[in-house]
């Protein structure tokens, strides 16, 4: 209860501030490459307006994941979205976010970056229950609404045609959405997409949605990777800064211009059913320097069942499923040493005061990630309180995804190559 409270608070805050940066933040996109915020961050609109604790923070967040998993497990089934409990709306929407400007003349806008997501939506002016930052398409002079007849129309969800224009519905964490159809120019640092598809969202219930829209970088038909195919060619990178380090923004270079050359990949894999995720194949888990006994069947990637290991830029802390993840935290235990194990909200594997922790190795086909202490553990403000940053699926969603999430790649590039079916990782101090 405590958790909805603060969401619901959070929720106020975002909306009331609406949809300027902060001034001071004097920020500069250039050519290809935006720079990224977390959403708490001094420069986003969208953080609290009180600090939150540490604790209240994880706790928070830890809340939105939930919603997060549960959204990428309904991707997995093909099913909607059912909510978590029922009545108990999270805000879900993700942790990063770019600024885009959309139209002619152009409108700024904050975008949520979600890797999972094809669609990009934005919150159009008129829209039922969306904040009050939205997108003013009677101004701009290249808007259009895409009609029924668009072939972009059937590769939407619930396409359906009243009046002339090509609406569809979806649902995005505990909210669900209607939209129209529609193309415009946007343009990304100095980069300019004409004639852009994306869902101008005409209702939204629920408060998952990001308030002023999402930048799905999937890559599925309508993804901003296939709509720039030309100029990006379906290649892009990131380096997430540290929820830590608010006042710190990263960056999202898009295009294979300036990409790393010396970098450390694994092979991406593709998922017909579900085509917009980035699955990898996680082949085992180094706890210092043993292999943890897993059973491969936890870790094979099955395009049937959705099971299998992907990079997602929305969770922030990582998922194993159950049996992964009691393998890993038991060899985590078993190393710390210290017979005092105490929880905090998901959190199992939390200690009083310091710890000597082992490294943790993720084990890819030709690619080692070992973590470094700030991708592992969090630490209260006080340094008192020390916990392992993963936790198993949650248990009232049929889970078959382990997720590597935001947390564990901050402060590294992440470089999705999809022409070369490739994911790469490398080490990166971003600010
Ligand atoms: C969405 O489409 C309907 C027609 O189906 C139209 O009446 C409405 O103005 C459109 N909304 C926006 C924001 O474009
Ligand atoms: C889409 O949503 C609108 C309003 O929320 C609703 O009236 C309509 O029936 C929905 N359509 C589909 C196909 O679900
Ligand atoms: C916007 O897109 C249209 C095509 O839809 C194009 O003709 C025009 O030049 C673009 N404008 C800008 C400012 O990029
Ligand atoms: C972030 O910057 C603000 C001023 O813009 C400053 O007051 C604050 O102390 C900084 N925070 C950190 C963690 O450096
Ligand atoms: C990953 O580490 C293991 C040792 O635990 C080693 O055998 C393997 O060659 C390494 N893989 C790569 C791609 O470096």
């Amino acid at each position: 209860m405590k958790i909805h409270l603060l969401s619901l608070v959070f929720l106020l805050f975002s909306l009331a501030l609406g949809l300027n940066l902060n001034p001071k933040c004097n920020l500069q996109d250039q050519g290809s490459t935006l720079q990224v915020f977390h959403v708490y961050s001094p420069c986003s609109p969208f953080r609290p307006s009180t600090p939150l604790s540490w604790e209240e923070s994880v706790l928070q967040m830890q809340a939105k994941d939930q919603a997060r998993l549960q959204y990428l497990s309904s991707l997995v089934a093909g099913k909607s979205v059912v909510p978590i409990a029922s009545g108990r709306q999270i805000i879900q929407s993700p942790t990063y976010i770019v600024r885009a400007k959309i139209g002619t003349p152009a409108q700024t806008m904050l975008l949520a970056m979600d890797t999972s997501n094809d669609v990009a939506w934005i919150p159009c002016s008129g829209c039922v229950g969306c904040s009050s930052a939205a997108f003013n398409s009677a101004k701009s002079t290249t808007f259009k609404t895409l009609g029924c007849q668009a072939a972009q129309c059937k590769q939407v969800p619930n396409p359906t045609c009243g009046g002339r224009a090509c609406t569809f519905n979806m649902t995005y964490g505990s909210s669900s959405i209607a939209a129209n159809l529609s193309q415009d120019n946007i343009t990304l640092a100095t980069d300019s997409v004409p004639g852009y598809t994306f869902g101008c969202i005409t209702k939204a219930t629920g408060i998952s949605t990001p308030p002023q829209g999402l930048l799905g970088l999937g890559r599925g038909p309508l993804s901003l990777l296939s709509q720039s195919q030309k100029l990006y060619k379906s290649t892009f990178s990131y380096c997430l800064p540290s929820f830590r380090s608010l006042n710190f923004s990263g960056s999202l270079r898009l295009g294979p211009i300036g990409q790393p050359k010396r970098i450390k990949t694994t092979p991406l894999l593709k998922n017909p059913r579900r085509s917009s995720l980035y699955y990898v194949n996680l082949v085992a888990i180094r706890v210092g320097r043993r292999v943890v006994d897993i059973p491969p069947s936890a870790l094979a990637f099955n395009p049937t069942t959705g099971a299998g290991t992907i990079f997602d830029s929305g969770t922030v802390f990582t998922r194993l499923v159950a049996p992964v993840y009691t393998a890993v935290r038991d060899a985590f235990r078993r190393r710390v040493g210290i017979a005092t194990v105490t929880s905090l909200g998901g959190f199992d594997t939390c200690y009083s005061g310091p710890i000597a922790a082992p490294t943790i190795t993720f084990m890819f086909t030709g690619m080692n990630v070992t973590l470094a202490p700030e991708n592992l553990l969090i630490h209260s403000t006080a340094g008192s309180i020390t916990c392992l940053a993963m936790a198993a699926a949650p248990d009232n969603v049929n889970s078959v995804l382990n997720v590597i999430a935001n947390m564990q790649q901050q402060n590294h590039r992440i470089l999705y190559d999809v022409p070369n079916s490739r994911l790469g990782v490398a080490r990166e101090q971003c600010t």
